[in-house]
């Protein structure tokens, strides 16, 4: 039990039992207004947690229902870029484990290394590349938490990724499936290091999700996430990039996602 389960059980009573966690990425947190009977709890208030956030990054946890399944939302998450402690990375996602949650979901915006899949596309993730140049997990290993040497294989849930595909296909969505690859930013890549992406097996660049799907496996969570595609990557497109075309992006693609996820946990069996 983190002190942070401890805060929320008491904060939250009866809704601090969630089956799924879902991370909310940039211009992405819609979904936690979908919460029903939702109970909201400001990071700050959370032992822990990372206390702020940046542009589109709202930074509290949302315990509730989504389609019948009772979730706790992390809309907003920390990065490294803004100096976070990787510390505060872990803890959100090892007290969702230690309030009974069996599975994650993450979203992220990132950009697009394959012409076909352009901005307002979804793209599951299959597996990813570290370059982010750190892993959450260094240091001393709590063995009550999970293992020294945790295997990645399967990182993202071969059944989860099915079932997320099934969905698509019902709601008749495009959805991709590939390698995320993601760099500690903030600046976005240059036009060679895309390249040298490619060659390395990328699909989609971003800023995120990897610190914590690699806590959630040590803590065995079961894992899914997509990427919402908001730009071609650098020296692909027209324009130079910018966080603002981030979220407008990443707006175009939410209403696609929300319905997605929604479908998800709709198909989850009891
Ligand atoms: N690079 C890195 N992070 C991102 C991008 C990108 O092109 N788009 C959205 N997040």
């Amino acid at each position: 039990m983190t002190d942070a389960a401890a805060a929320i059980r008491e904060r939250a009573g009866a809704h601090a039992a969630p089956r799924v966690g879902l991370v909310l990425g940039s211009g992405l947190g819609a979904l936690a207004d979908a919460v029903a009977d939702p109970v909201a709890i400001p990071y700050a208030e959370l032992p822990g947690f990372p206390p702020g956030g940046v542009a589109g990054h709202a930074g509290r946890l949302v315990l509730g229902s989504l389609a019948g399944v009772p979730v706790a939302v992390l809309q907003g998450r920390a990065h490294v870029y803004e100096g976070t402690d990787p510390a505060q990375i872990l803890a959100p996602i090892r007290t969702l484990r230690a309030l009974g949650a069996e599975l994650l979901l993450l979203t992220n915006a990132a950009g697009s290394l394959r012409e076909e899949v352009g901005p307002g596309r979804l793209m599951a993730i299959a597996d990813h590349i570290n370059l982010m140049g750190f892993n959450p997990l260094l240091g001393s290993n709590d063995d009550r938490v999970g293992p020294r040497f945790p295997s990645l294989r399967d990182a993202y849930d071969p059944r989860l990724l099915a079932a997320l595909d099934e969905a698509a296909r019902a709601l008749g969505i495009d959805l991709a499936e590939g390698v995320y690859l993601a760099v500690s930013g903030p600046s976005f890549e240059t036009p060679a290091e895309i390249r040298a992406f490619r060659t390395l097996g990328a699909d989609a660049v971003g800023m995120s999700t990897i610190p914590e799907v690699i806590a959630a496996r040590h803590c065995g969570l079961r894992v899914a996430a997509v990427s919402a595609i908001t730009n071609l990557a650098e020296g692909m497109g027209g324009q130079a990039l910018s966080h603002e075309q981030t979220l407008a992006s990443a707006a175009e693609a939410a209403g696609d996602l929300q319905r997605l996820l929604t479908r998800l946990l709709e198909d989850l069996t009891p």
